[in-house]
């Protein structure tokens, strides 16, 4: 059993600290936001995550799993710290890591022992030697430690499951002792055999960016055919599925819609583009998906005017939808945030309904007409927008929507509406790369 200390109790860091202490580890997670630790002390978790709860209370219950906001004491206790605060895009798109940086003066200042300093924040290559350099110039004389860039691959709705069943385990170390001190903390999934990647510290900080960079290029990739489709009449539905069966392509992450949010893509996107110019290396196609989301974002918006005759003035619109994915409450680069700022700027109304993110889009729009049931929300309305493919949305009966609605015009920007069972309903309708109906 190792002592842990995990700093930063954003969805990654709990999400570790949480699936760590449940590989058996004594954790301490520690955060200088009073609030959430009290919330965190109380049994309450600040985020909806599926499985977090239970994975907590377990652990908690056990006594491996705790929280604290003295952040010195808790590192001075530990034999791996884990660095997992946010790293916020900054000037130029670079992401900022002062957060990061802070935390390593102060682990720095209670190095009191040999300790590995680990980070988990998606941080922009050279980080590490940052990091060192930091923990060095702070540390008492004779301070020894390891460093190592330990990355996540958390998908927010289901990062219990990616932490607890991972592809791979990427450990990116500056000596053998600290990747073996990071094997032994992920035992239980190096005893099932998952892939533990063992690299140098600014490859396994590059694979972050490049996974993340490569997936968000594939979604705007299919983005793009989708709309091509559009132009040529073909069926993206159909042309995703057929290339999905190519396994050197992979059905995954090749979904169209209303183009990527979240707190990663948006960010990590940017980050790449920019770290890439100032080395020299700019990447031309990480630049061509960001400038491809951006339209995408712009052309859903557009797709929803022409469906309601061109002018949102006087017109409500329903907005199904509001987080950037299912299964969670956050709505950060969310593609419903510009499609109700366009509406609203174009003098409409928004009623607008998300089964967990309504209390996240108020301090976005607080002003908003905020619904609790899909029936709520497209009662009278002159048309709905789909934007997040929740589950309640697809079970939606399209004879009661026909009912309640003030006309029967839909945008789903997540294709998961039968196109014949609008048609048959008398539905008009548009989508991402299949086939419309409406009267221009
Ligand atoms: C993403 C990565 O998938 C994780 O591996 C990574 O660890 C995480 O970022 C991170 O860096 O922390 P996340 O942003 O939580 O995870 O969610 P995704 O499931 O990747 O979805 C991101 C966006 O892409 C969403 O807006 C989603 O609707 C969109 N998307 C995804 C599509 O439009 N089409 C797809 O086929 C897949």
């Amino acid at each position: 059993m190792r002592k842990i200390t995990v700093i930063g109790t954003g969805y990654v860091g709990l999400v570790s600290g949480a699936g760590i202490s449940d590989f058996g580890h004594h954790v301490t997670c520690a955060d200088i936001v009073e609030s959430k630790i009290k919330l965190l002390q109380e049994g309450k978790i600040p985020i909806y995550e599926p499985g977090l709860d239970e994975l907590v209370d377990r652990n908690v219950s056990a006594g491996r799993l705790s929280f604290t906001t003295k952040v010195d004491e808790a590192i001075q206790q530990a034999d791996v710290i884990f660095i997992a605060v946010g790293t916020p895009q900054g000037e130029n798109g670079e992401a900022n890591i002062s957060a990061v940086e802070a935390v390593a003066r102060s682990i720095g200042k209670n190095l009191n022992g040999y300790k590995v300093i680990c980070t988990k924040s998606t941080v922009p290559v050279g980080t590490g030697d940052r990091v060192c350099e930091l923990v060095r110039e702070t540390m008492p004389e004779g301070g020894e430690f390891d460093y190592v860039s330990n990355p996540e691959f958390l998908r927010e709705g289901s990062a219990v499951k990616d932490f607890l069943w991972p592809d791979r385990v990427v450990i990116g170390a500056s000596s053998d002792k600290a990747f073996d001190i990071l094997r032994d903390v992920y035992r239980p999934l190096y005893v099932n055999e998952k892939p533990m990647v063992h690299t140098n510290v600014a490859t396994a900080e590059m694979i972050k960016y490049a996974a993340n960079a490569f997936l968000a290029l594939k979604i705007s990739y299919i983005n793009e055919v989708a709309n091509l489709c559009e132009a040529v009449g073909a069926d993206v539905h159909l042309v995703a599925k057929a290339m999905g069966q190519d396994g050197r392509i992979s059905p995954k992450f090749l979904h169209p819609g209303p183009g990527f949010g979240g707190s990663c893509f948006p960010k990590d996107t940017h980050a790449i583009a920019a770290f890439s110019r100032k080395k020299g290396v700019p990447m031309n196609t990480i630049d061509a998906a960001i400038i491809t989301n951006n339209d995408q974002k712009k052309r859903m918006t557009e797709k929803l005017k022409n469906l309601v005759g061109g002018d949102f003035s006087g017109k409500t619109i329903g907005v199904l939808g509001l987080a950037f994915k299912p299964n969670t409450d956050d709505v950060r680069e969310s593609s419903s945030i510009e499609m109700i700022q366009t509406i609203l700027d174009g003098g409409g109304k928004v009623k607008a309904y998300d089964p967990m993110a309504n209390e996240s889009m108020k301090k976005v729009f607080p002003n908003l007409n905020y619904s609790h049931s899909w029936e709520e929300t497209c009662d009278d309305v002159d048309a709905v927008a789909i934007m997040t493919e929740w589950n309640e949305f697809r079970g939606m009966s399209l004879e009661k929507l026909k009912k309640i609605m003030k006309a029967p015009i839909v945008l789903d920007t997540r294709n998961i509406l039968s196109i014949d069972k609008l048609s048959e309903h008398g539905f008009q309708f548009d989508n991402v790369g299949r086939k419309k109906y409406y009267d221009s």
